[in-house]
């Protein structure tokens, strides 16, 4: 296979020049990783007080980083950057879905997340109460969520495509007294009605006493007496005397949502010091930046991507992040290429769904446009397969921009794989090599690493800064699943292979969580949302190989006697899921059947529906099968999609 090696231009130019630099960077983190990151916290970050000790240990897996030190992820963000060159540079240039357009410096973003926090203040908030972010991509979102950082309010922004339902169930897990959210936001052309969700999922939330509702659509909303209020109203008195508190390094900054193995989503809780380090660290090694870049991450906010890498590490290095609220295909295939070109942007970082779905659409969308500002592509959330890859580097990247491939997650808060573009020849297809400061490593059961050219599971072996501290609310689910598998080890739940030259290859998920367009979702939550329908008896759910989306969800399902397997109830319980989880929840396909291939104990075998959904007949042993006429049944069974 063919490597791709950066520009000699692009290697002179990058943070991290030349493949001896980075070895010399792993090197060091290696002989001495506390010494190692230390240093970078105390060049990269602020600290109102230095820290104690680099790492705890004694706790283990419960792991903390610059014990003892304080420090504020919103004054590093801002307030700091403000006392230099920078204070007039763009923090943020916007564009909304229907074509408006703003940009804050980081001095006005400083007194936007003043005046909001000290509206915070006012209402009585504290360092350690939850809020809830539920907002569309304008720049208020990251304002609210700089704000709660500001004084250690705990925010869990919920991705504004989940439903009231999903909405409830985390404001209730999260014990959250406040919402902050819109009116709605634009998604094709269209308001998703954001406020009209709080208000549905708020019936069953007592707890919440203050919901804060900025003005985005002008659509009409409720507005509940003592409970409700417009942002702008608040605003209009706000002070912008507010200084950020002085914050422990493990305070809790966030709790993003994700699926895991269970009906139940988890929690996951970052901390404050040692993610603001990791995510800087990425922004610098991974994405290169440079005084003069123009970055654009073209996630949702609502995923860690957007946290990590559209304001958090963004902001903490000063750079400029574009962020624009709306669909890629809106109103044509060519809005994100209009975008890069408007906003001459530099850096650009997507997922592999997104890139096949512009493959689709054709060369003509990009061609129209100017993208030679572009130097630096990146790529998250699923493997890219190589010929996308290919597409992306020649037509997106006119042939001279390094692709990082970027492999991380939820739980890992940071980029943990990933070329430095400067310095690693580039496979298509693979994450390439674990960061400066990352032990991962692909092993077996045991826990020993494969021999070059082996697959396994993928883990991590030493703490790093950028780690989930817990489970919010259960952390014996946080010592099980991610702990104890091979014990003392981070188990990541991926299976990768590393080749003879030691490049990381990862293939995809090893428990039951599938990846849809690069959002994780839990097979057992699909199953016990169908089955909480009341034409449903049992279903089962399996993710299979998409085209455009990396996997699809296909849910196989019994209707309870006296329902018919129709489409209308195909229909039905596809607007159930909508209803229940989100629109983009959503199986693929719906197929009905009388029974589903069990063992003797009960067991669903998903990998006989995976085999029937894929090939149209089984292979596979299947001397555990309950009742072997059910495989016959269901391979003749048409699916509707
Ligand atoms: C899972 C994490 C990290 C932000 C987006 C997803 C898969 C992620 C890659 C990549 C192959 C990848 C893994 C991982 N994944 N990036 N570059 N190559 N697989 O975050 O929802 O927490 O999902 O996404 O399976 O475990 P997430």
């Amino acid at each position: 296979m063919s490597l791709y090696h950066p520009s000699d231009d692009f290697v002179a130019r990058s943070n991290v020049s030349g493949g001896d630099a980075r070895r010399d960077l792993v090197a060091r983190a290696e002989a001495a990783p506390e010494k190692f990151w230390s240093e970078l916290a105390e060049s990269e970050l602020h600290w109102f007080r230095k820290w104690d000790a680099v790492l705890d240990e004694s706790g283990a897996p419960f792991y903390k980083w610059f014990v003892g030190g304080r420090t504020n992820m919103s004054y590093n963000c801002v307030d700091r950057h403000c006392d230099t060159w920078r204070k007039n540079r763009a923090a943020i240039v916007w564009e909304g879905e229907p074509g408006d357009q703003r940009t804050l410096t980081y001095q006005e973003l400083l007194r936007c997340v003043k005046r909001f926090a000290s509206v915070l203040r006012e209402q009585g908030f504290r360092a350690g109460d939850r809020a809830i972010i539920y907002m569309p991509m304008v720049p208020e979102l990251p304002v609210a969520m700089l704000a709660c950082a500001r004084l250690g309010i705990v925010h869990s922004v919920v991705f504004a495509g989940f439903s009231a339902e999903a909405l409830k169930t985390r404001i209730l897990d999260l014990d959250a007294s406040l919402v902050i959210t819109a009116d709605g936001g634009w998604r094709r052309g269209k308001v998703v009605p954001l406020k009209d969700a709080v208000d549905e999922a708020l019936h069953d939330c007592p707890g919440v006493r203050s919901v804060i509702v900025y003005r985005r659509t002008g659509s009409d909303v409720a507005m509940h007496d003592g409970r409700d209020a417009w942002w702008h109203d608040l605003d209009r008195g706000a002070s912008e005397d507010c200084p950020a508190e002085e914050l422990d390094a493990e305070h809790p900054l966030y709790v993003l949502y994700t699926s895991g193995t269970t009906g139940k989503p988890k929690g996951i809780v970052h901390s404050t010091g040692g993610y603001q380090l990791q995510v800087s660290m990425a922004m610098r090694w991974v994405f290169d930046i440079r005084d003069e870049d123009t970055y654009w991450c073209a996630a949702d906010v609502g995923w860690v991507t957007g946290h990590s890498y559209i304001v958090y590490g963004p902001l903490l290095v000063g750079t400029t992040t574009v962020m624009y609220e709306g669909a890629p295909d809106f109103p044509e295939p060519d809005r994100f290429w209009r975008i890069a070109d408007k906003y001459r942007v530099n850096v650009f970082y997507t997922s592999p769904t997104a890139i096949r779905a512009f493959i689709r659409f054709g060369d003509r969308y990009p061609d129209r446009h100017d993208l030679s500002s572009l130097r630096l592509l990146g790529s998250v959330g699923e493997p890219i397969n190589p010929s996308a890859w290919e597409w992306y580097h020649r037509v997106i990247g006119g042939g001279r921009c390094p692709i990082v491939d970027t492999w991380w997650q939820t739980e890992t808060g940071s980029i943990m794989i990933s070329p430095l573009p400067g310095a690693t020849p580039l496979k298509p297809g693979s994450a390439t090599f674990p960061l400066p400061g990352v032990a991962a490593d692909v092993v077996d059961m045991r826990g020993n690493s494969v021999e070059p050219g082996g697959e396994g599971f993928l883990v991590v072996r030493k703490p790093w800064p950028s780690m989930f501290r817990t489970l919010w609310g259960d952390p014996v689910r946080f010592q099980e699943v991610y702990w104890s598998q091979i014990p003392g080890t981070y188990f990541v739940g991926d299976a990768a292979r590393k080749d003879k030259d030691g490049y990381f290859w990862v293939l995809g998920r090893v428990d039951d969580v599938m990846n849809v367009s690069g959002h994780r979702m839990s097979t057992a939550e699909l199953e016990s949302m169908l089955v909480r329908h009341e034409a449903v008896a049992e279903a089962a759910v399996i993710g299979v190989p998409d085209e455009l989306t990396g996997q699809a969800v296909v849910a196989f399902v019994t209707p309870i006697q006296g329902h018919e397997p129709t489409d209308e109830l195909a229909a039905e319980l596809r607007e159930w899921t909508a209803q229940q989880i989100g629109k983009f929840a959503r199986p693929k396909q719906i197929r009905f059947s009388d029974a589903l291939p069990k063992t003797r104990s009960g067991k669903i075998m998903r990998r006989l529906l995976r085999e029937i959904v894929t090939t149209q007949t089984v292979t596979g042993d299947i001397t555990t099968l309950e009742d072997l006429s059910v495989i016959d049944r269901l391979a003749a069974q048409q699916g509707s999609d």
